[in-house]
C-alpha cells in the first residue's frame, strides 16, 4: 500500500518514509492502534485504510493531539499549518471552509471508518494516564517532542510493551528537538528493552 497525504501536511513526507511506515505497521498487523500527535489526521488515514484492508471492520484506531497552540503547550513543536501551496491554502479556506488541525476536520478526514475511531484532544502527558492500555498493541510517538513529554509518553505505554506490543517512535534523531533520543535511550536501558533504529535512524522501533 501506497503512502498517501490527502491534500494536507504530514510528518512522513519525505520521499519512501510513508511507505516505509505502512510496511513496518503490515508486517505486525495491530488490531488496536494509538497514534500520540495526529495533526492533520493524514498518517491516520492511511493506517486505517491498510487496517481495514487487513482486518476487515475488525480494528480501532486511537488518535490524540492537542489540536490547538495555547500558553501551556507553546514548548512543544507543532509543524506550521500554513501551506506553501496556495491552491491547498485556498481549498482549506475557501470550499472546505475547514482549519485541517481540528478534531472535527480530522473526523471528516476519517468519515468512513467512524466506527473503529476515537479521537481525543488533550495533552498526552494527561490523557495517557486515563486510556485503557489493555487491548493496544501497536503506538506510533509522535507527539510532544519535548523530553519530559516523550519521557512520560513512554513511560505511560509500557503495558503495551509488556503485552508483546510495539512502540514506533518518530524524529528519534532530529537536530532541533534532542529530547526525543534523550528519553527513548533511557526509557530502552531503564527497562531493558529492544530498541531498532530505522531510516537513517529517524523511527526508533521499541519491543520487549
Ligand atoms: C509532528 S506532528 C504529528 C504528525 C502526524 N503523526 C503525521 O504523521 O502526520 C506532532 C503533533 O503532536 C501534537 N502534540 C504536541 N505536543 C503534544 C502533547 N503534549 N499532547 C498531545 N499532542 C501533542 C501537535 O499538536 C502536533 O499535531
Amino acid at each position: 500500500m501506497k503512502y498517501k497525504k490527502y491534500f494536507r501536511k504530514t510528518s512522513l513526507k519525505q520521499k519512501g518514509d510513508g511507505d516505509f511506515f505502512l510496511q513496518e505497521i503490515k508486517d505486525k498487523r495491530p488490531k488496536f492502534f494509538l497514534e500520540i500527535g495526529v495533526f492533520h489526521g493524514v498518517t491516520a488515514r492511511n493506517v486505517c485504510e491498510l487496517l481495514h484492508t487487513i482486518h476487515g471492520e475488525d480494528f480501532k484506531y486511537i488518535g490524540l493531539d492537542l489540536f490547538e497552540i495555547n500558553d501551556e503547550n507553546k514548548s512543544e513543536i507543532i509543524p506550521s499549518n500554513i501551506f506553501s501551496n496556495p491552491i491547498k491554502q485556498f481549498f482549506f479556506k475557501y470550499i472546505k471552509r475547514q482549519n485541517p488541525y481540528t478534531i472535527e476536520a480530522v473526523k471528516d478526514l476519517l468519515g468512513k471508518f467512524k466506527s473503529n475511531i476515537h479521537l481525543i484532544k488533550g495533552n498526552s502527558n494527561e490523557i495517557l494516564k486515563k486510556i485503557d492500555m489493555s487491548k493496544i498493541d501497536y503506538v506510533f510517538l509522535d507527539g510532544g517532542h519535548d523530553y519530559n513529554t516523550v519521557r512520560n509518553d513512554l513511560y505511560n505505554c509500557m503495558e503495551v510493551i509488556n503485552k508483546n506490543g510495539t512502540i514506533l517512535c518518530d524524529d528519534y534523531n532530529l537536530s532541533y528537538a534532542p529530547g526525543v533520543k534523550k528519553a527513548i535511550d533511557e526509557f530502552v536501558k531503564e527497562k531493558n528493552l529492544k530498541c531498532k533504529l530505522l531510516r537513517s535512524s529517524r523511527f526508533a522501533k521499541i519491543e520487549k
